[in-house]
């Protein structure tokens, strides 16, 4: 892959967050030496051997509510060999149960190719009893199962990575059209990092292009209607503390992102989609070294923040307009209640929400939930308990899915 090196980068703290880097070459073969063909060392090569490398120790987590089979199928199909594959499904089993014809388009894929993938549900009974056991019981419902979100889901494929000893961890929603967009993340994900190398690396890409039919033409927009709002605010947060304005955020809600297994278990999770936004908000907070009760350990670890802007347009299902306003709200709602957030920027917000109507003016935010980082979890007990249903025997197909499950409604 051949790929820029960053222009420029903004640092508060620990915190490093590099400019969006362009790619030059998706594949630049292999052991090709290093500036090859860039004498001013502007582009940076990286064998493919380097990427494979790095893929072998990568776990990728793909969260599924009732995607089209095909879908899947695609992503399956673009997500790398040497990458562990965790499938956490949210999908209904009533009164089809698609999580078994998931089970079996993943198996079938596997056969074929030899891919290691690891499949779980959401709302599988054992699951919901090993965090219950370790200790991690913000994340059940009422019911005692694991709450509905693809940021629970996230938070059980993090677990799962980390059972299985991987030291990286990427995320490739379900619902993509291209394989080939896919592949690309998980190989920029690599590339991101090999660059920075270290424990706490985060990967966010920002894509290039998302194609839409325009007066019946297709139109290559560049910005979804939640990312300028969240990066806009996320910007303005930073810029607080630097006192200079930025853009460099441009990745506030990148679904495609990929961090260090070690990060990912030191970072709260706010739920659903406020999940991608808050992972600033939270790095700020436990990073940046301004809130008084910083942990000291954080300040001497460096938090490097790469962002890649793919080449692949980015086509997923579309699901109709309605969430786009929760998605903003939520997004933005992790800045608002953040202690890092100054009265000016909360006023900011307040206005921008009641000129999109999304509230009242006399209406305060509502907060999303927010689980503890991950690391605050018994992870032997999980580990022990998760046992009774994932064979850790490496490099086969592993399905959570007890026969006696399959029967059992639970959803
Ligand atoms: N396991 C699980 N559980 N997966 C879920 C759930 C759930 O409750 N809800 C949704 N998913 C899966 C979907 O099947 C899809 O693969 C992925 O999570 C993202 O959900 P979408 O509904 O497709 O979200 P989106 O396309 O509107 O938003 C995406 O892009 C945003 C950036 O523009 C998401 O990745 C957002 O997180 C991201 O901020
Ligand atoms: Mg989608």
């Amino acid at each position: 892959m051949r790929i820029e090196i960053p222009r420029e980068f903004e640092r508060i703290g620990a915190v490093q967050i590099y400019g969006l880097q362009k790619i030059y070459e998706l594949d630049a073969g292999p052991e090709t030496p290093a500036f090859a063909s860039d004498k001013d060392g502007l582009v940076r090569c990286i064998p493919s051997e380097d990427i494979y490398e790095i893929e072998s120790e990568m776990a990728i987590v793909v969260p599924v509510r009732n995607e089209r089979l095909k879908l899947l199928e695609g992503v399956l199909v673009g997500i790398p060999n040497p990458c562990l594959v965790i499938v956490v499904s949210n999908s209904p089993r009533e009164p089809v149960d698609r999580f078994h014809l998931e089970q079996e388009t993943i198996e079938n894929i596997c056969r074929l190719t030899g891919k290691k993938v690891l499949v779980v549900h959401q709302k599988d009974p054992v699951v919901a009893k090993a965090f219950a056991e370790a200790g991690y019981t913000d994340i059940l419902d009422d019911k005692g199962l694991v709450r509905n979100g693809k940021a629970e889901g996230m938070i059980m494929g993090t677990l799962l990575a980390r059972m299985m000893g991987r030291k990286y961890l990427g995320f490739v929603d379900s619902d993509n059209y291209f394989p080939g967009a896919v592949h690309e993340y998980v190989r920029e994900y690599a590339a991101g990092f090999r660059l920075n190398e270290g424990d706490h690396t985060f990967v966010r890409i920002s894509w290039h292009s998302k194609p839409k039919i325009v007066e019946s033409e297709l139109y290559f927009a560049k910005w979804g209607r939640s990312s300028i709002q969240s990066n806009r605010i996320l910007n303005k947060l930073l810029s607080c503390y630097t006192g200079f304005e930025t853009e460099i955020i441009k990745t506030g809600n990148a679904g495609e992102h990929a961090l260090t297994l070690d990060l990912a278990m030191n970072l709260d999770y706010a739920t659903g989609y406020a999940v991608e936004s808050y992972h600033f908000v939270n790095i700020f907070e436990k990073f940046s070294g301004i809130l008084p009760d910083t942990d000291a350990n954080n300040m001497s670890n460096k938090v490097k923040i790469a962002q890649i802007e793919s080449r692949n347009p980015h086509l997923h299902q579309h699901k109709g307009d309605e969430h786009v306003e929760h998605m903003i709200a939520a997004s933005l709602s992790t800045v608002y209640h953040t202690k890092l957030c100054p009265e000016n920027l909360r006023a900011d917000i307040d206005e921008l929400l009641v000129t999109r109507g999304y509230q009242s003016e006399d209406a305060t935010l509502a907060p999303v939930r927010v689980y503890p980082a991950l690391n605050k979890l018994n992870l032997d007990t999980f580990t022990e308990i998760m046992e009774e249903i994932i064979p850790m025997a490496p490099g086969e197909f592993i399905s959570s899915v007890k026969p006696e499950l399959k029967d059992q409604a639970v959803m």
